[in-house]
Order: structure tokens, then C-alpha cells, then sequence
């Protein structure tokens, strides 16, 4: 093996290392051209479970660095849902726009099948729950299908709904009361989650400030809900309001937007919504309540862990309402110890590994 080849090596497990990953598996198929990582976090609570990604990374180091960032992800969603699952996700690197065909999906199930149960995977950025038909075809761990396919569909809705209980919390922390009417709320992101939690604001009596890159997004919600406010994409960070509601892409609290801010709350959907880490340390010294991003947005994996019991509306719905408790938990855990809110999450979640882990552990006789 050349020096080159030994350095990546080596850097790949340093990278593993890095946040205790239980396994990266490298999968290709030659006749069907799929090139997708699978990465295992943490397997503590069980099984792992997270979505697929397509996306045309620049590299391949790009595509394992979200591997491993998204899979450590999922292990504290999973362990902050409360469901028996540990973390793990999938990229492919492909264009969604181009690359997708039923054989594809086909070539992912057969490698999701090879490891038995140890994963299921479904949809994220860049895949539909019809990509995971075709894999099914090979393989039976998989969820977030349709539900004509015996699937519990959409989970942008179970999202939004668990973003308001997240938003609820917040606003009990921040303001001393979770009813939410006369709150000003600024929306960035009116996708799938983003317009679906606007209606719900709306109806909760909140006065609405909303944005989105997409005019035609910006137009149907405008329609719906004629007295909203409209503002352009740049000007969101910056407006007055109560809550700053993030609901688009990740990093968009960073060094450039955190000086405009003038919330004094954050409470949304979006994943990864920290540039850094640090970002949430600057939050905390600013006064600004940061909501957790993992645990307000758990509603959807709340409903593809349901689904691999026997698919449970109303069951998902009350787990995911049980993020306005846990949010609250959280809250309390920050201000005992005097931490930011993503350390007392982190913390929380690390504590309850540990502890389902040692009674997993437990002898139960013979
Ligand atoms: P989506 O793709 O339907 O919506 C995202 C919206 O953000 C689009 O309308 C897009 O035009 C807009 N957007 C992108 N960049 C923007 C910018 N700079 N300024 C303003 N708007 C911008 O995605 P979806 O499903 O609504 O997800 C939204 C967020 O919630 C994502 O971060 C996703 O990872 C997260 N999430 C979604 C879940 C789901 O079940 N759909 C579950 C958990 C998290």
C-alpha cells in the first residue's frame, strides 16, 4: 500500500475515532454505478436507524464527513425521541435530479439487507419514499414509504407538529407562558415543514414574519394567510420579533447572522442549524434561548420508528408531543448547570446512553 493510500486509511478510522462511529461501510455496484456510504454510530439503544441522502458531493471526503456527522445526529435524536434505536445514516453520491433509477435503489437495498436488522434506512435530502420501494425489493429494512405502500408517508407533518411543541417550551422558558398568540415570529423556510408550521402559528394567533429563496413557495403561503409579513431571505436574521424559527438549511446561525439578530429565542425544524458549535456558546453569552435543533425537529423520526412497529398515527402524535417536556428538561438542565442549551442537551442524552446501556447490560438470570 502507498504512503498516500495508508494516510487516508489511517484518517478514515482517526475521523471514526473521532466520535466513537461503530462502522463505515463503503458500498459499490458496478452495473448500477451506486457509490453510497452507510455509517453506524452508536448502537447502544438498538438498531440504527436513519435516512438515506443523494446529493452530487464534490467528494468523496465530503460524502463520508456527512456520513459521520449525520449518523452521530441520529444517535441523539434517536436517544432524545425515546426510541430504541442508535444512529446511523446513508449518503449517496449521485445527483438526485439525474441519477436516480429503480435499480439504484434496488443495488442500496441489497446492502442495507447484508446487515440483517443492524440498520434501516429511509428518506432524506435528495430521496422520496418511492426510491425505498425499489429497495425494497431487495430488502425489508427500510421505512418512511408511502403509505399506499404500507409506509406512514409524509412526516413533514409530524415535524411541524413537533417543531410548535418545541416552540411552546421555548416560549414558556423565554416569555413564562406557552400560549403563543400576540407572539411575533419570524420563519425562515416554507418547504414541506416550514408551510405546514405556519398554518399551525396562524392559528395559534401568532403574528407571522416569513421568508423562503422559492417565490412560488413565498406565493402559496401568502395566499393562504393574506396578513403575514414577507421579507427577503437576507433580511429575515434581522427583523423584530420574539422567536427566530429556522426551517430551511443548516448554518444559518453563524458569525455573519448571529450580530443581526434581535429574537430573543430560536425554535425551528431545520437540522444543523449551528455553523459550530461554538455558535451555540455565543448564543448563550448574548442572552438568546437556543432551542435544541435535534430535539425540536424529532417528530419525523418519531414516525419512522412507529412505522417499524405497525404504523400508529395517533400513538407518534403523542410521542412527539412529548417534545414540548423534554424540551422543557433540557431547559432546566442549562440553567442548573449554567451551560448553553446544546451542551445540556448533549449532556442529557449522553447520561440516558449510559444508562439504558448498563441496563441492557444487566443479568436477567437464565
Ligand atoms: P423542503 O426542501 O421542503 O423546504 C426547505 C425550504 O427552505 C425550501 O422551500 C427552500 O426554498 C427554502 N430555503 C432554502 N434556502 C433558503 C434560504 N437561504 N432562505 C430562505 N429559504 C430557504 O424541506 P423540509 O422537508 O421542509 O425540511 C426543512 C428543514 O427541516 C430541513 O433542514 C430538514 O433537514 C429539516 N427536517 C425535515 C424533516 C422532514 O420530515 N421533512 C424532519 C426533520 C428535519
Amino acid at each position: 500500500m502507498s504512503n498516500e493510500k495508508e494516510q487516508v486509511f489511517q484518517s478514515i478510522f482517526e475521523q471514526m475515532a473521532q466520535y466513537g462511529h461503530e462502522q463505515v461501510i463503503f458500498n459499490y455496484d458496478k452495473t448500477t454505478g451506486l457509490k453510497a456510504i452507510i455509517a453506524i454510530h452508536d448502537t447502544t439503544l438498538g438498531p440504527a436507524l436513519g435516512g438515506c441522502r443523494m446529493w452530487p458531493y464534490e467528494n468523496e471526503q465530503a460524502a463520508l464527513t456527512d456520513a459521520l456527522r449525520l449518523s452521530r445526529g441520529m444517535t441523539y435524536k434517536c436517544a432524545v425521541a425515546g426510541v430504541t434505536h442508535g444512529g446511523g445514516k446513508t449518503v449517496i453520491i449521485g445527483d438526485p435530479k439525474t441519477d436516480k433509477s429503480d435499480e439504484l435503489f434496488q443495488a442500496l437495498g441489497t446492502f442495507v439487507e447484508t446487515l440483517k436488522g443492524r440498520y434501516y434506512t429511509g428518506t432524506d435530502v435528495g430521496t422520496v419514499g418511492m426510491d425505498f420501494v425499489s429497495a425494497t425489493k431487495q430488502s425489508k429494512y427500510l421505512v418512511g414509504l408511502p403509505e399506499e405502500y404500507g409506509g406512514s408517508g409524509n412526516s413533514a407533518i409530524i415535524t411541524a407538529f413537533g417543531a410548535l411543541q418545541a416552540i411552546k417550551a421555548t416560549a414558556k422558558e423565554a416569555f413564562g407562558r406557552d400560549y403563543l398568540a400576540g407572539l411575533t415570529i419570524a420563519v425562515q423556510g416554507l418547504g414541506k415543514v416550514g408551510s405546514d408550521l405556519v398554518g399551525r402559528l396562524h392559528a395559534e394567533g401568532v403574528k407571522l414574519i416569513v421568508t423562503d429563496v422559492n417565490e412560488d413557495s413565498v406565493r402559496r403561503v401568502k395566499s393562504e394567510y393574506p396578513d403575514i409579513e414577507v421579507v427577503a431571505p437576507e433580511e429575515i436574521f434581522g427583523v423584530e420579533c420574539d422567536i427566530f424559527s429556522p426551517n430551511a438549511l443548516g448554518a444559518c446561525i453563524n458569525d455573519e447572522t448571529i450580530p443581526q439578530f434581535k429574537c430573543r429565542a430560536i425554535c425551528g425544524a431545520a437540522n444543523n442549524v449551528l455553523a459550530q458549535p461554538r455558535h451555540g456558546d455565543v448564543l448563550h453569552e448574548k442572552g438568546i434561548l437556543y432551542a435544541p435543533d435535534y430535539v425540536g425537529n424529532a417528530g419525523g423520526l418519531i414516525q419512522v420508528a412507529d412505522e417499524l412497529q405497525g404504523y400508529n398515527k395517533e400513538r407518534a402524535f403523542k410521542n412527539a408531543s412529548l417534545i414540548y417536556d423534554i424540551m422543557l428538561q433540557i431547559f432546566e438542565i442549562a440553567k442548573k448547570d449554567n451551560i448553553p442549551t446544546y451542551k445540556a442537551a448533549d449532556l442529557m442524552i449522553d447520561r440516558r446512553i449510559e444508562t439504558i446501556g448498563r441496563l441492557s447490560r444487566k443479568f436477567r438470570g437464565k
